[in-house]
């Protein structure tokens, strides 16, 4: 018989050595497997005297279990080892500066319109909506411009085939509103409008700030007002207003509401063309006719109303010289409007 004692000095150095699993059940089979160099010692006995058989097969035994055990010592140790790699490989160092997560803003046009919202709810004032696709009713009609009324071409108007349009400002929210609510009423209804019309300060789609009060002792004194405490509160500094006569067919008295430069403080520069004044806003008492198409008694109540461009305002707030970079969506330009505030 082979040295038992030799040859089990050798598995358990085989065994030792092994580096992986495979390895090691590589080393099993050729110990211990069917064919395996023990197991054919087993085989071997039977070439021996029965006198001798009994203490060689302990012997043998003895051998296999040394090496059993060792292989599953040897299998605890690697698949432990293994554990730890793993663990190792997929650490988090929580002390590392982060990647940095990319934040998405408001569009300064979008942060102008809720700062607008807030300011007039403090005044008591409800926000209003209505359709951006319009009919000839509200648009036009209930707000004293009856068909071939000339301010009808100064509106620039896109229409559908089957007559609507898209609303060219906020104002038919007026005949909404009165319609809907009654008299008295404090409402703003800021809005999308549209326009066949395009340059620095003209967009085809813009923002309006509709806002309308009707009461039983509204007057003119209170618009100017409200509108000079709304500009003072958006511009966060106290800006002068003035009135300019004007002409709105659904206001009588209208007006323009200008107000001193932000930029040069009235004295003078390139964005009020030297004139120490920008112009915000057009306003006016509600003529009696647009109360009369909305169902409310221009006997009994009056109110003013007024319209001022929101991109406009969001322009002077934030400095921006051209208005269409408000819709080119340039992400440079946007990101430097980005607040966390809403
Ligand atoms: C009107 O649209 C009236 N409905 C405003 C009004 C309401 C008057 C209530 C009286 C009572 P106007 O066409 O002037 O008026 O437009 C009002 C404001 O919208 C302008 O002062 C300007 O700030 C803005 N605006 C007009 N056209 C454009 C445009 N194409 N692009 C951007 N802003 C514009
Ligand atoms: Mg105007």
């Amino acid at each position: 018989m082979a040295d038992l004692t030799a040859l089990t000095g050798q598995a358990l150095e085989q065994i030792a050595a092994c580096g992986d699993l495979a390895a090691l059940e590589e080393v099993r089979v050729h110990w211990l497997g069917k064919k395996g160099a023990l197991t054919e010692q087993l085989k071997a006995l039977g070439g021996l005297s029965a006198a001798e058989r009994p203490a060689a097969g302990a012997r043998i035994n003895e051998a296999k279990v040394q090496v059993q055990a060792a292989i599953e010592a040897r299998r605890t140790a690697l698949a432990h080892a293994s554990i730890e790699a793993q663990l190792a490989a997929g650490r988090i160092d929580v002390t590392l500066p982060g990647r940095g997560e990319e934040h998405g803003g408001l569009h300064p046009v979008t942060e102008a319109r809720l700062r607008i919202e807030t300011l007039f709810r403090r005044a008591g004032f409800d926000v209003a909506a209505g359709p951006e696709i319009e009919d000839d009713f509200h648009n036009f009609g209930a707000l004293n411009i009856p068909p071939n009324h000339p301010a009808r071409a100064m509106h620039d108007t896109f229409y559908f085939a089957d007559g609507r349009l898209l609303r060219t400002h906020t104002s038919p929210v007026q005949i909404r509103a009165l319609q809907e609510r009654g008299a008295p009423l404090a409402v703003i209804a800021p809005g999308r409008v549209y326009r066949c019309d395009s340059d620095m300060t003209h967009s085809p789609m813009f923002h309006q700030l509709e806002g309308l009060v009707v009461g039983e002792n509204v007057s003119f004194a209170s618009m100017k007002a409200a509108l000079h405490g709304f500009l003072k509160s958006f511009f966060e500094r106290d800006v002068a207003i003035r009135l300019r006569p004007s002409y709105f067919p659904f206001t009588e008295p209208s007006a323009e509401v200008d107000m001193s430069c932000v930029f040069c403080g009235g004295k003078g520069c390139r964005t009020c063309k030297h004139s120490g004044w920008l112009e915000v806003s057009g306003c006016g008492m509600v003529h009696p006719n647009v109360l009369k198409a909305s169902g409310v008694d221009p006997e009994a109540f009056t109110g003013y109303a007024f319209g001022a461009g929101i991109d406009r305002l969001a322009m002077l707030y934030y400095g921006v010289n051209d208005l269409r970079l408000f819709f080119e969506n340039d992400l440079r330009f946007l990101r430097q409007f980005r607040t966390f505030s809403a």
